[in-house]
């Protein structure tokens, strides 16, 4: 098969809810079709489970399963499909972020009777910023929940999205009875007195046919024939180009754990959704057709072992073909490395690989080259975009407890850092070591890794800051950042990247820098023009 063809073929993408909406259901239910798993419960839930905070083993259980489902690939009509893990809880929401750099487009899984929920805002939001294509798919049909038109009036106010419906149900919870396919134009009935069985899909080009009242009863039919109507009244057509513009969301309706509407969707996924899209670096917007190889670290994992501190870096292949014991250039570093055993993920193996296409995930067995952000290309210096630090939500000193081990301690923190499990800012007075992180579940994990894995010791004392702001003078000469800098002195650091930071300890003092020094631009990402 051609290279062109093999890029055609692979949609990567991911999928986002918040907890408990739906998300591994759906993932196993896909797989399933895809003929990647045999039964349902093989895809272990990543979730964090309630009340788990402070159980290590719950999160080194977790962590093991995350390496199982961080990419999870199979084969549908043709095509190659890459779901990419994107874990729900909110403090690993960083993890998600990163991930969402890599995917090509998205699958948004929201609960018919919660709506829109906090965490599903927040990713959306990412992805909306990004132009990513995005499908609804509204779950758990089988309940009584939403009206489906308040549903997606929902969905367009929380989440600023235009949406279109391709289905619409057939009543909901008690009386759901099936699913109207606007893009196929057929009908999908549940069926029996548990209505657990699903019928084949019936062919109906106009639902004004009478054979709908035979189908599905009087009142259902008048029903569903009112609600097309004001589909058609209300709502855009499905354009497949806005769609992959990110101007316009489809919307499916179905049942994940009952597998209702899920075929559907999948069958329209692989039609509409994205093959590998063109990727901006800062020098210049790369294209998947290219033939020479690039790609760029969005994830890295640390092995279970702790022994052997070996870990999987996740590189997104943009351009050209990954081969195996081929050199690369590591652009950060300026040097060559060459693989001689790069992972091919498939359902929940992994497998050595010898060639990978755009769009591919490889996991690169790395033992300390790789941060999240690099780049590998064949020799052009090519920095991709997007990954930026976000400002964390808490701040801790973190000390040595153990003065033996301190060379142990730093080790452990650069890598764990390296990995994105939580940023580290240094003070520029003191050079006191400052841990952010998005959730006070990080803390626990940083101190119980640190001590398994690196045989060090940490303890943290508290350091109040409402927000890190990234630094950029409009002038780095003028007397203006001259005096920001010595007058602020106590409230600054450098991230890993050695960019500086502005700790702002409280809103007041943020708003009052602001005033201040307008000529000193604070940012709360890492990234900026
Ligand atoms: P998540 O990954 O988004 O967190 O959600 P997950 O798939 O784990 O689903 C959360 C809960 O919702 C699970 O129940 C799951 O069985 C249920 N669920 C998923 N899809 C549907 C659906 O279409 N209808 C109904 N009624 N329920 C659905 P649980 O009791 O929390 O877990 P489990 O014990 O069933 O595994």
């Amino acid at each position: 098969m051609s290279f062109k063809s093999e890029i055609a073929k692979r949609r990567t993408f991911g999928i986002i809810s918040h907890p408990d909406a739906g998300k591994t259901t759906l993932t196993e239910k896909l797989l399933l079709f895809g003929g990647a798993i045999q039964e349902a419960g093989a895809v272990k839930s990543n979730k964090i489970k309630k009340g788990a905070t402070s159980d290590f083993m719950e999160i080194e259980r977790q962590r093991g399963i995350s390496v199982a489902t961080s990419v999870l690939a199979f084969y549908y009509k043709d095509k190659k499909i890459n779901i990419l893990d994107t874990p729900g809880h909110k403090d690993f929401a960083e993890d998600t972020f990163r991930t969402l750099t890599a995917v090509d487009s998205v699958i948004v899984v929201i609960d018919v009777a919660k709506g829109v929920e906090e965490q599903t805002e927040k990713l959306v939001e990412v992805c909306r910023m990004r132009q990513i294509p995005m499908i609804v798919f509204i779950n758990k049909l089988d309940r009584e929940g939403k009206d489906a038109f308040d549903l997606m009036d929902e969905v367009e106010q929380k989440l600023g999205l235009t949406v279109t419906p391709l289905s619409f149900p057939i009543g909901m919870g008690y009386d759901f009875q099936g699913i109207y396919n606007i893009y196929e134009k057929n009908i999908q009935l549940f069926q029996g007195g548990t209505k657990k069985k699903v019928s084949d899909s019936i062919a109906f080009e106009d639902v004004n046919d009478p054979g709908l009242e035979e189908l599905i009863g009087e009142n259902a039919a008048v029903a569903l024939r009112e609600n097309l109507e004001l589909v058609e009244g209300v709502y855009p057509p499905f354009e497949r180009e806005a769609y992959l513009q990110g101007q316009l969301q489809p919307v499916f309706f179905g049942s994940a754990l009952n597998n209702f509407g899920v075929r559907e969707l999948l069958d329209c996924f692989v039609e509409i959704a994205p093959p590998p899209r063109p990727k901006q670096a800062e020098e210049r917007e790369v294209k998947p057709g290219e033939t020479e190889m690039s790609g760029f670290v969005f994830k890295i994992h640390a092995n279970m072992d702790p022994k052997h501190r070996d870990r999987l870096a996740f590189i997104k292949i943009v351009s050209g073909t990954f081969e195996r014991n081929k050199p690369y250039q590591h652009v950060r570093l300026g040097k060559n490395l060459k693989f001689s055993s790069p992972n091919a993920f498939f359902a929940e193996k992994k497998e050595i690989v010898d060639t990978s296409y755009p769009g591919d995930i490889v996991g690169l067995h790395d033992t300390g080259n790789f941060k999240i952000g690099d780049t590998l290309t064949e020799g052009e210096k090519l920095n991709y975009k997007g990954i930026p630090s976000f400002s964390p939500e808490h701040f801790r000193y973190i000390n040595n407890a153990d003065p033996m081990k301190a060379k142990q301690l730093n080790k452990g923190i650069d890598q764990l850092m390296d990995e994105g499990v939580a940023q580290l800012f240094t003070l520029e007075m003191n050079g006191r070591k400052v841990i952010g992180t998005v959730g006070a579940l990080q803390y626990e994990v940083i101190q119980y890794r640190l001590e398994h894995e690196y045989g060090a010791k940490c303890t943290y004392e508290p350091f109040p800051v409402h927000k890190a702001c990234w630094v950029q003078p409009t002038d780095a000469e003028s007397d203006e950042y001259k005096d920001f800098l010595r007058v602020r002195q106590k409230y600054l650091a450098r991230d890993k990247r050695n960019q500086l930071v502005f700790l702002a300890d409280s809103a007041f003092s943020l708003q009052m820098v602001q005033q201040k020094y307008p000529g000193v631009k604070l940012h709360f990402t890492s990234e900026f023009e």
